[in-house]
């Protein structure tokens, strides 16, 4: 069979011949060692605008994308359907920026909140990397994560077949542990922190040559993550102007750019929309890097000065990224969108969760707050525009952390009589939480009037 397509080195520009050449080379580039590398496909112009066509080719979720995803054979599709999520309209953050700063824009969330494996948007890498390993006989597959990423790739590697070792810290929650190894796989808790925990599956997997979970370079995750941006097409027929979403190694706009860079001789997609990257308080490398670069008025060599944060304090496991090696790469690419790397207070994310709870019904995690927060910020700051349409990643429902549901959860009261059963005014609570939002997130000092006791 024809493959449908090559890696090519970003390095060098050595074509690489699928997957099996990549993976023996220990997912590197064989002629430069480098560990970038983009998908291209062959295909046609008229193909790819086909994709997006009804009728789809009768695949579930992501996988109506076939012809751009990294597999060639239908065969080995290990799919749970993620993907096919909806992307709503947030009215109540669009009224937001109208009356508290005359911004009219409009408001997209693009709900990964309830994937079906996870209920986060990490179900799209476990799907395709487990795709292409079973399409490349590969046996075992190895990954640290701090639960997160694990628990998806333990549920699809599981369905491929595929014999999985999971590294995680032991401070990581027995629950996250139990998710992985209910479905038979191997979990080791490391008793160490994170950095240590990487160490040690980096070593097993060179001791017992297995492949390991690449970073955020890994074409697999890109092609999986580039599937977002493709749905926009299909859902909202225009690409949006801004793109927000909580920031960790970036693996996220980094695919939005792959994708459009796919598109842009097709004649869809467009200009890329410009990425407002949210980092939390608590382990904001990058937002640091990029407030002194922009300081500075971005001089020489700007993007390779960064600090490094070791077992930075945020309770956010997913987002605990405290050495930014993407930072080379991703910042010049937020820089070349218009954007901003910005970072939001950790301490507020029960409120926005909150908000967003009793706005819409929806539940979010800590990491998809911390992405929400950024919008607020952005407002404040003054970077969005009337006409813009932004849209907002929310990359995980709660499913994955319930301990954070409990720290939106106020009204603890206990009761031992009915006479001790207060009624309640829900109208009077969306007042608290928006006045709430504007003293701690705004700085202000409440509402404006005319929204309380909407
Ligand atoms: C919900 C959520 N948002 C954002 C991110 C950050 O993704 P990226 O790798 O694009 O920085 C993650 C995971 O790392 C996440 O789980
Ligand atoms: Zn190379």
């Amino acid at each position: 069979m024809r493959k449908k397509f090559v890696l090519r080195c970003v390095l060098c520009g050595a074509e690489i011949d699928g997957f099996g050449p990549w993976f023996e080379a220990g997912q590197r580039c064989p002629e430069c060692g480098s560990d970038r590398a983009d998908v291209v496909y062959r295909t046609t112009p008229a193909k790819v605008r086909d994709l997006f066509r009804r009728p789809a080719n009768g695949l579930p979720g992501m996988w109506r994308y076939f012809d751009v995803l990294p597999v060639n054979d239908r065969k080995n599709i290990v799919t749970a359907g993620e993907g096919l999520v909806p992307i709503d309209r947030w009215e109540f953050l669009e009224e937001y920026a109208r009356r508290r700063f005359q911004i009219r824009c409009q408001v997209f969330a693009h709900r990964q909140d309830d994937n079906y494996a996870t209920g986060t948007f990490k179900d799209l890498s476990g799907s395709i990397v487990s795709s292409v390993l079973k399409e490349n006989g590969i046996q075992n597959f190895v990954a640290s994560s701090t639960g997160n990423t694990a628990v998806a790739y333990a549920r699809y590697l599981t369905a491929a077949g595929i014999s999985f070792y999971a590294f995680i810290p032991k401070n990581a929650s027995l629950t996250q542990a139990a998710e992985i190894g209910c479905f038979g796989q191997n979990v080791f808790r490391v008793k160490g922190d994170y950095t240590l925990t990487k160490e040690i599956a980096m070593a097993f997997a060179r001791k017992h040559k297995m492949p390991l979970a690449g970073g955020n370079f890994d074409p697999m995750r890109i092609e999986a993550k580039k599937t977002m941006m493709l749905e926009w097409i299909r859902l909202l027929g225009k690409f949006p102007t801004v793109y927000i979403q909580a920031l960790s190694g970036g693996t996220g706009p980094m695919a939005i750019a792959k994708g459009c860079r796919d598109l842009a001789p097709v004649g869809l997609g467009g200009r890329m929309p410009r990425f407002i990257l949210s980092q939390s308080s608590r382990c904001a490398p990058m937002a640091a890097a990029w407030a002194e670069a922009k300081k500075k008025k971005y001089p020489e060599g700007w993007e390779k000065t960064y600090p490094i944060y070791h077992n930075p304090r945020t309770g956010i496991a997913t987002l605990a990224a405290g050495f930014p090696k993407t930072y080379p790469v991703l910042a010049p690419l937020v820089r070349e969108s218009g954007g901003e790397i910005l970072s939001f207070d950790e301490d507020a994310t029960p409120l926005i969760a909150r908000l967003v709870a009793f706005e819409r019904s929806v539940r979010i995690g800590p990491a998809a707050a911390i992405g929400l927060g950024g919008f607020f910020e952005a407002l404040k700051r003054g970077l969005l525009r009337n006409g813009d349409r932004v849209l907002i990643n929310i990359g995980e429902g709660i499913r994955r952390a319930p301990e954070f549901l409990i720290t939106m959860f106020q009204e603890k009261a206990e009761v031992a009589t009915v006479d001790a059963c207060r009624l309640f005014d829900r109208r009077g609570h969306r007042a608290d939480i928006w006045n709430e939002l504007e003293k701690r997130v705004m700085n202000g000092k409440t509402a404006p009037a005319s929204r309380r006791g909407r």
